[in-house]
């Protein structure tokens, strides 16, 4: 299977922030961020694999800044790493006011996607180029971040994360 590189997978979503869109304070709700989130990654994992995917898990999602109503929500996408089905997809948001013409950040996070074939199954998927200095910063660390999310969800045992613990040792 050919080698992708990650900026083909690069993928930019907006959306303006609606009064069905916000919670009490006047604010986005982090529910329907989240589901912008998932939109935007979902999209960037097909364009990467180009086959049907899933979500299979959402590391820790922590928000900086409230987004307000009225302004745009700046969503960017793109995959990390891909392993041997699944891949990493690396998220930032931001939260845009068009009118005072200035940007903030809200947040960034890492969801995992599945690549599924015709019965429903985990496929292969193309192996990863990461061509800047970011992405290969970005490349590196997915496989320690893939090592702490199947440990917490019981997929692998601690033992076997090998360079999550060299990691956690060299920083001693
Ligand atoms: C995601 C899913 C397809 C994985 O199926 P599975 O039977 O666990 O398959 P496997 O154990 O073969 O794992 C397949 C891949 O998923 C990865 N994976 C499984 N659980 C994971 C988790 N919690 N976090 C990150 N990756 C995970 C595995 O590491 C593996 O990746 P690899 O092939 O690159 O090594 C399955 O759990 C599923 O269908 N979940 C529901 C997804 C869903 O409905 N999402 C929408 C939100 S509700």
């Amino acid at each position: 299977m050919e080698e992708k590189r990650a900026s083909d997978s690069f993928t930019i979503m907006n959306e303006l922030v609606l009064p069905n869109d916000t919670n009490v304070f006047g604010n986005l709700m982090g529910g329907r961020l989240m589901y912008w989130m998932d939109i935007a990654a979902a999209m960037a994992a097909g364009k990467h694999c180009n086959a049907p995917c899933m979500t299979a898990s959402v590391d820790n999602l922590s928000f900086k800044n409230p987004i307000k109503l009225g302004n745009i929500v700046h969503i960017e996408a793109k995959i990390s790493r891909a392993f041997n089905t699944s891949m990493e997809i690396h998220l930032r948001v931001w939260g845009e006011d068009s009118l005072h013409q200035y940007s903030y950040e809200s947040n960034e996070a890492y969801f995992t996607f599945v690549a599924l074939d015709p019965n429903g199954k985990p496929r292969p998927v193309p192996a990863v180029i990461p061509e800047t200095e970011v992405e290969k910063k970005l490349y590196d660390g997915a496989l320690r971040r893939r090592q702490l999310r199947l440990v917490l969800a019981g997929k692998m045992k601690p033992d076997d994360a090998v360079e999550l613990k060299a990691f956690f040792v060299q920083a001693q």
